[in-house]
C-alpha cells in the first residue's frame, strides 16, 4: 500500500516457517494452527484477518513464546533478526520481549496498571531492558509520548490510566510497546474496542511508525476493512491455516479464495451499501481438532460443487502477474 515492499531477503525481520501450535490434551487431532508461514520486512505491516477462531491471537502468541497453558508450539520456527525464538530458554526470551519483539492487545485498559502513573509506567518497561539515569528514562518517555501523538506528554506523565480516554490509553500502551526501539511490533486486535474515529488514529499511528522506524509489523485483525488501512501484505487464516496470501491491494481486488471472497462480501466497511447488503459467510468454522480430510473450508464453500475438495489436499497456486499472491484452493475452484 503505502511503501513498497522490497523483494530482497536481506531486510526480513520476521520469518515463520511452518509454524504449527497444537492443544496438550488432543494428541492426534489437527492442530489448531498449522504451517503458518510468512515473511516481516523492514518497515513492512503484515496483516492476518479470519474469524473468530482461526487461530489469529494464539499464533501471535507463539511468536513472543507467550502460548496459554495447554498450548504448545509443536513445529515449525520462528526468526526474529536472526534469533531463532522457538530455540531460546525463557530467560532469553524474557530478555528479547519488549526490546526485540513487543505486543500490543486488544484491550488498552486491560495491559495498563491501574496503579502506575504514564511515567511510571514507562519508566518500568525502560528499566527493565537498560540502566539510564532518571534524566534520560523522563526524555526518552516524552520522546516516544511525542512519537505516539500524545498531546502534551510533559504535564500528563503523572495521569493514571483512569484519567484517560480509551484512545488514549492505548497510544500509552503502544508508547510501551515502542519505548524500548523494538525491531518487532506484534498488535493483536488493538483497535477493537475503540470507536471508528479513534480507531483511526491509531491505524495511522501504528503505520507511520512501522515506516519512519523501519519496524516489521504484525497486526491482527478480524475486519479486513481495517487491514485495508494499516498492512501492506495480508495473511487470510481459516480454521488454523493461511488460505491466501499477498499484497493487500492485490488480494483486496482479485481476491482468489472463496472464503476471502467471502470475507469482502462480509466486511461492512468494504462493500455494504443499500443496494448491496452485507453478505455473512454461513456456517461457522470446524470445531477445534475437526478440521475435515481435504479442504478446511468445504463445508461453507459456495463454490464446493465446482472443485474437488475432499479427500486431496489442496495445493498452491501463484498469480502469474503477481508472484507473491498465492492461495490454496482446488485449482478446478479458481481457474
Ligand atoms: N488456552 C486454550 N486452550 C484450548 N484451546 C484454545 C486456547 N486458546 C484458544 N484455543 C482455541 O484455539 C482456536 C484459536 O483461538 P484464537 O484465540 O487464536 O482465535 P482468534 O482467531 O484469535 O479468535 P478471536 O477473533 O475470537 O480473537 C480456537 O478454537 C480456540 O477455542
Ligand atoms: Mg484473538
Amino acid at each position: 500500500m503505502m511503501s513498497a515492499k522490497s523483494s530482497s531477503q536481506a531486510d526480513v525481520l520476521l520469518s515463520i516457517q511452518n509454524l504449527t501450535i497444537s492443544l496438550d490434551d488432543r494428541p492426534g487431532t489437527s492442530p489448531v494452527v498449522q504451517n503458518l508461514t510468512f515473511d516481516v520486512h523492514e518497515g513492512e505491516c503484515v496483516g492476518i484477518v479470519g474469524e473468530s477462531g482461526s487461530g489469529k491471537s494464539l499464533s501471535s502468541l507463539a511468536l513472543l513464546n507467550m502460548l496459554p497453558k495447554g498450548v504448545h508450539i509443536s513445529g515449525g520456527q520462528i526468526v526474529a533478526a536472526g534469533n531463532n525464538l522457538t530455540q531460546l530458554t525463557e530467560k532469553e526470551l524474557r530478555g528479547l520481549r519488549g526490546s526485540l519483539v513487543s505486543m500490543v492487545f486488544q484491550d488498552p485498559g486491560a495491559a495498563l496498571n491501574p496503579s502506575r502513573s504514564v511515567g511510571k509506567l514507562l519508566a518500568d518497561v525502560l528499566i527493565a531492558h537498560s540502566d539510564l539515569s532518571r534524566e534520560a528514562i523522563h526524555d526518552r518517555s516524552i520522546e516516544v509520548l511525542n512519537d505516539v501523538g500524545f498531546p502534551d506528554p510533559e504535564s500528563r506523565l503523572k495521569s493514571f490510566p483512569f484519567q484517560l480516554s480509551g484512545g488514549l490509553r492505548q497510544r500509552v500502551a503502544i508508547a510501551m510497546a515502542l519505548v524500548n526501539r523494538p525491531k518487532i511490533l506484534i498488535a493483536d486486535e488493538p483497535t477493537t474496542s475503540l470507536d471508528v474515529s479513534v480507531q483511526k488514529g491509531i491505524l495511522q499511528l501504528i503505520r507511520r511508525r512501522t515506516i519512519d522506524d523501519r519496524i516489521g509489523c504484525v497486526f491482527v485483525s478480524h475486519d479486513l476493512g481495517v487491514i485495508a488501512e494499516v498492512a501492506d501484505r495480508v495473511v487470510i487464516m481459516y480454521s488454523g491455516q493461511v488460505v491466501e496470501e499477498g499484497p493487500v491491494a492485490s488480494v483486496l481486488s482479485n481476491p482468489k479464495h472463496p472464503y476471502t471472497r467471502g470475507l469482502i462480501a462480509s466486511a461492512p466497511n468494504m462493500t455494504s451499501t443499500l443496494a448491496n447488503p452485507l453478505r455473512p459467510i454461513p456456517g461457522s468454522l470446524p470445531s477445534v481438532g475437526r478440521t475435515p480430510n481435504g479442504c478446511a473450508f468445504q463445508d461453507r464453500c459456495p463454490d464446493k460443487a465446482k472443485g474437488q475438495c475432499s479427500p486431496l489436499s489442496p495445493t498452491w497456486s501463484t498469480d502469474a502477474n503477481n508472484p507473491s499472491h498465492r492461495w490454496l484452493c482446488h485449482s478446478e475452484v479458481t481457474s
